[in-house]
């Protein structure tokens, strides 16, 4: 690595060519305020649990009790800046297809704010970690997710059209705001402190799903058994996120501090007892019932007589943890049938080659309620010239 930053103004240049390469015009950002933003307040003051609970939270990394504790610190920070970049790499060329000026302004802004996450993941490291950390904060901007080389698989995959995105910021950006809303009980006061703007831009990203596949809805072009099968495929690749069961990384988060549970304070008050075998059961579950009301919400935009949409059971379809490439129904039973049976079930549960040829014809209608733009969002400038 000859161009290692050593500091925080070498990382913006970098940050620049990474831009370059990715095709994401800096005048699509509008007045956006590209920063490094921090809510100390909200982060607080004392460790809020695991073993050093009560005592002062951390404010560099020197105070970090053990190097150990440094390093999954690190993998942590690392791990969520590289989904940031990653999805810019995986939405950036969907700027020209947006089906409506609304669309293309939604996109272009979840793009500034991802980057913007970026960035301050990318600041922490540089800032807080030395050596190690200036070498992760590079990395950050030459792993790319269309080589297939980010670090978490749905960050991978291709999103070759706006079903796939309207999909992908419901499901997988809500996957952000849980691992997000874990961050910001953290001991390390500086990555607590990130998470408040963070969360609050995230709102947005779950808006543009939800009222993306609202408004999918209410046009009635996308015949409803294929918006089931893209959701499937979304939902299985968000539930993945949540990492495998009885995971031991998480366990050691929790015990030093560093990544809590999901709603980690009102569980303390509560007094929940925590169960630290099962931390990323225990989160996926919380992000699949919220994501079985958010279904069951746009069911209510359904015509009269149109089978429920649904959300497919944690089992289903899963690339990590105990049902791993396992044959599971979106009701989460074992699937009895043949080979072939399997074949079809899949065909009939996930986006096939044909769905993806008739997206084509499809896309050429309005497939999407249109949204008017406030004066706030036009004025903002914000992918108005792309
Ligand atoms: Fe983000
Ligand atoms: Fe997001």
């Amino acid at each position: 690595m000859d161009n290692l930053p050593k500091t925080w103004d070498d990382w913006i240049e970098n940050f620049k060519t990474w831009q370059d390469n990715v095709g994401y015009d800096r005048e699509w950002m509008g007045d956006f305020d590209l920063s490094i933003q921090f809510d100390w307040e909200r982060a607080g003051d004392v460790i809020e649990f695991g073993d050093y609970a009560g005592r002062t939270k951390w404010e560099r990394s020197l105070q970090v009790p053990q190097q150990s504790m440094r390093d999954a610190l690190v993998s942590m920070i690392t791990v969520q800046g590289d989904t940031e970049f990653a999805s810019v790499e995986q939405q950036r060329h969907l700027l020209a297809t947006a089906p409506t000026d609304y669309d293309r302004y939604a996109a272009a802004r979840i793009m500034a704010e991802e980057q913007r996450h970026g960035w301050q993941m990318a600041y922490l490291l540089m800032t807080y970690f030395g050596q190690q950390g200036r070498r992760e904060a590079q990395k950050l901007l030459e792993r790319n997710a269309q080589d297939g080389d980010r670090l978490l698989g749905a960050f991978n995959r291709p999103m070759p059209h706006w079903l796939d995105f309207f999909c992908y910021t419901m499901f997988v950006d809500r996957d952000g705001k849980f691992q997000l809303g874990m961050l910001s009980t953290s001991a390390f006061k500086p990555l607590a402190a990130s998470m408040g703007p963070m969360l609050k831009e995230e709102s947005f990203h779950l808006g543009t799903g939800s009222n993306g596949l609202r408004r999918i809805i209410k046009a009635g072009v996308i015949p409803l058994d294929m918006l089931q099968r893209y959701i499937n495929k979304w939902v299985s690749t968000a539930h993945d996120l949540f990492g495998v069961d009885g995971s031991s990384s998480a366990h050691w988060a929790y015990v030093w501090g560093i990544k809590g549970r999901w709603d980690e304070r009102k569980k303390l008050e509560a007094g929940h007892e925590v169960s630290k075998e099962t931390l990323n059961e225990e989160a996926r579950q919380h992000y699949h019932e919220e994501i079985v009301a958010e279904v069951r919400k746009l069911c209510g935009y359904l015509p009269e007589g149109a089978a429920d949409l649904y959300v497919p059971h944690e089992n289903f379809h899963r690339e990590i943890g105990h049902f791993k490439r396992q044959r599971y129904t979106v009701e989460g039973t074992l699937f009895e049938g043949s080979d072939d049976e399997w074949t079809t079930y899949i065909a009939e549960h996930l986006p096939t080659a044909q769905d993806e040829e008739d997206l084509k014809e499809l896309f050429k209608q309005q497939w999407v309620a249109e949204k008017p733009m406030t004066a706030r969002q036009i004025a903002s400038g914000i992918g108005a010239s792309v």
